[in-house]
């Protein structure tokens, strides 16, 4: 499969099959994970995955947090409000999945189930947490995110599908305790992954993109002219 259909056919899967990945294949898309750049090869990444009663103890945890009220406490800035367009997009992509499931926009008890969903990770067998030292701020955040797309399009090459999840960052308490994972280091997002549920009503989601024209700007003649060969 080529790069482009891979990307092409991905999507941010939200319900799945319950049915584990092999551990050798598991073991192997990570390995070629390390493969991914980082600024100045620091290669921030240090990387949870969590399955089988681990996963289902912390899952616990979440809806045990979620229960009592526990307000979000992210341990990196994810305060800023999306504004204007990105407030749009943001919108969109919320109305799609709402839309596939069959939730009315009006129903606030269906989207906060929906919501919560996430902290069961969409019952996806593998749960992925993404951490890096807090210091590291942006720096290490821009190579966190490389980290989890290249390993996103591995698990895609596969059959193995995910979503990546910044709901996963929010309550770090009962992973951190879970799990061991030192004070200096933070949870700046997660992933859940495995086997698509296909059918499943939340799997039914797209969303869409600009045209290349509002989010590229190609500068000098060069690139004028090979457009024109496009
Ligand atoms: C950093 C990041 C965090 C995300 N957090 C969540 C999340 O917490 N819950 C969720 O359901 N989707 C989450 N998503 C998925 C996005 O909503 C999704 O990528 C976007 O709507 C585009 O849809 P697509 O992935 O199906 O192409 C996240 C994606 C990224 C890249």
């Amino acid at each position: 499969m080529s790069l482009q259909q891979i990307l092409s056919q991905r999507f941010s899967t939200r319900a799945f099959k319950d049915q584990p990945i092999e551990p050798k294949l598991l073991k192997e898309v990570f390995q070629h994970a390390q493969l991914s750049p980082s600024n100045c090869n620091v290669q921030p990444w240090q990387v949870y995955v969590v399955s089988g009663q681990e996963k289902e103890t912390l899952k616990q945890s979440f809806m045990k947090a979620l229960m009592s009220g526990a307000k979000p406490s992210p341990e990196f800035d994810w305060t800023p409000q999306y504004q204007g367009i990105h407030r749009e997009r943001q919108f969109g992509s919320a109305n799609a999945l709402y839309t596939s499931m069959g939730i009315a926009r009006e129903d606030k008890q269906a989207r906060q189930m929906a919501m919560a969903r996430n902290w069961q990770f969409f019952d996806a067998p593998h749960v992925a947490f993404f951490t890096m030292e807090k210091y590291l701020n942006i720096m290490g955040a821009v190579d966190l995110g490389i980290y989890a797309q290249t390993l996103s399009l591995l698990l895609e090459e596969q059959g193995i599908s995910s979503c990546m999840q910044g709901a996963l960052g929010q309550f770090p308490e009962p992973v951190k305790q879970q799990l061991n994972i030192p004070e200096e280091r933070g949870i700046l997002f997660g992933m859940s992954f495995g086997y698509a549920a296909e059918g499943a009503p939340a799997n039914k989601t797209r969303t869409e993109r600009e045209p290349l024209e509002n989010a590229v700007h190609f500068l000098g003649r060069n690139h004028l002219k090979s457009n024109n060969n496009v």
